[in-house]
């Protein structure tokens, strides 16, 4: 069994979860399901970001004091992955103790290495507190940072630690360079350029700052800082395994981390040179996705009031929500949602193609075969099914969410047109009865592999058609992927059920 652990990035805690936050879970979460199916040893992490200057300005802004303000925010996000269901296996708090002391160990462990890795320096700068980065001067357009153009640069004068990141350029354009290290392909090319153009030490550390990780070493002055928040957010996924305790190496490197390509730079270049400075395993891959764009727009205060996230999860459910980010947004690049585009989906796909071609296939075997799947031969609908299982498969891996989605999807498709090309009721009519087995065989067929092929984009939708088929009353979270390769069908007992996406209804007087 391969291990895989997956990480997804931690979320600043100074608001409410948003659609872009929702939209990379579902992503990480779909690819964590998928290597379940396919038997791996599978840990995912999710987490919190709770320090730094932007948590402590949201907790000031409130009156409250950070840690109540994190307590609160970090309960919201965990329940709304609940509803979403995200299968998480862990979910990291910066402020948790074990992390704190992680990150001063991963600190004392690169001053012990390279003791000159870290020193100090006065340094001048516009810092964006949205980013939490001092800016260079092409990221300032018009004298406001061009992520967070509402937000204003604060000119900063502190005396810091620093660390010694330009040493690390070599290494860093090595690393970015093996293939399947940063990905896609768009990511990798941006984090080349910005390496060749030449990386500058960076001051890992904050004055005047009281919510954050004491750096453990004070400042010649003997001025105590606290760790710049990148600083202590990136270790959360080697803290997260028990680093320094010893047997965090049962679960370090991870093998993924899918983070958002706003901070993609900081995974392939910064993260991976600390780990280096410390002398510890690398992550074997980097995923930097695109944007969830609201109309073409960037989430903001606003796009969060038009498309608010819990609406949309009530919306058609916390399936539909999810099948529809991860079909309509390309998993490697950016895409726009519409309440228009979510409800045609949902429609189409979902109710019209999907659901119903559920609910008829159970419905005939039901009515001719008393629900039992009958013994009957391959026929074209099993070609295409292997087609389309083995497509899939490869998308997946190559983490192509968007595609392997519509993959699934023309198996949806033929499958109906079978339906619609072979009639059983006609058969039955007929008295073929050779013919009938033959047609409910292979439908039956291809839905076990549908109901696997779902897993990782309706997770909950898939386990009723799983126990709907007969296979078990609990769909198995591990191994599953045998029955998407060779379906066994035969003498299973299957049950009808009610539409898997029921129609909205049609408000009285409204003309249809
Ligand atoms: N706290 C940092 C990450 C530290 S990881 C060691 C952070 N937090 S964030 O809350 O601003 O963003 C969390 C993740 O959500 C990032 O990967 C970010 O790219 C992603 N998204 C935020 N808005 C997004 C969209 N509109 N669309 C898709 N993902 C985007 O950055």
């Amino acid at each position: 069994m391969s291990r895989f652990y997956i990480t997804t990035a931690i979320d600043y805690a100074n608001g409410d979860p948003h659609v872009g936050h929702a939209y990379e879970r579902f992503g990480a979460d779909a690819i964590a399901r998928w290597r379940r199916l396919r038997g791996d040893d599978v840990h995912f992490l999710v987490g919190m970001d709770e320090h730094g200057q932007k948590v402590a300005q949201a907790a000031d802004a409130e009156g409250i004091s950070p840690q109540a303000l994190t307590d609160r925010i970090a309960a919201t996000f965990r329940r709304t992955w609940d509803r979403m269901g995200i299968s998480y296996d862990q979910f990291m708090r910066t402020t948790d103790a074990p992390h704190q002391a992680g990150v001063v160990a991963l600190i004392e462990r690169i001053y012990a290495r390279n003791p000159d890795d870290f020193y100090e320096k006065e340094y001048q700068g516009w810092y964006c507190v949205g980013c939490e980065l001092f800016k260079t001067d092409s990221e300032i357009v018009d004298g406001q940072c061009a992520i967070h153009p509402t937000r204003t640069l604060e000119w900063k004068t502190e005396r810091n630690w620093f660390f010694r990141l330009s040493r690390y350029g070599e290494f860093a354009r090595r690393l970015n360079s093996r293939p399947g290290f940063a990905e896609p392909e768009s990511r990798r090319n941006e984090i080349l350029a910005l390496i060749d153009s030449g990386l500058e030490d960076i001051s890992v550390t904050r004055a005047r700052l009281g919510w954050g990780i004491p750096w453990p070493r004070p400042l010649s002055t003997g001025e105590s800082q606290v760790t710049w928040v990148w600083f202590d957010a990136l270790p959360n996924y080697l803290t997260a395994t028990g680093f320094p305790d010893p047997g965090f190496e049962a679960r370090w490197p991870a093998q993924l981390h899918v983070v958002g390509k706003d901070i993609t730079r900081l995974h392939c270049v910064i993260w991976p040179a600390m780990l280096e400075a410390a002398g510890l395993p690398l992550p074997e891959r980097v995923w930097g996705h695109g944007f969830a764009l609201f109309k073409g727009a960037k989430v903001s205060k606003s796009s969060g009031v038009a498309f608010d996230l819990n609406e949309a999860i009530d919306r058609h459910g916390p399936d539909a929500f999810r099948y529809f980010l991860l079909r309509e947004i390309p998993w490697d690049g950016d895409g726009s949602y519409t309440w228009e585009r979510f409800d045609e989906r949902y429609t189409a796909d979902l109710a019209d193609a999907f659901g119903n071609l559920a609910s008829r296939v159970l419905a005939m075997l039901a009515r001719y075969r008393d629900g039992v799947v009958p013994a009957a031969g391959p026929t074209e609908l099993d070609a295409a099914g292997d087609e389309c299982v083995a497509r899939y498969a490869e998308q997946m891996d190559a983490l192509l969410l968007h595609r392997a989605a519509a993959t699934a999807w023309d198996l949806v498709y033929a499958a109906n047109g079978y339906v619609d090309r072979r009639a059983p009721w006609t058969q039955a009519k007929a008295g073929d009865q050779a013919g009938l087995d033959e047609s409910l065989g292979a439908l039956a067929r291809c839905l076990i592999r549908l109901s696997v092929m779902t897993v990782p984009f309706l997770p909950a939708a898939a386990a009723v058609l799983w126990t709907a088929l007969g296979l078990g009353v609990t769909m198995p979270k591990s191994g599953l992927w045998p029955q998407a390769t060779a379906p066994a069908a035969e003498a299973l007992k299957t049950a009808k059920i009610p539409p898997l996406f029921p129609k909205p209804e049609v408000p009285s007087g409204t003309a249809v």
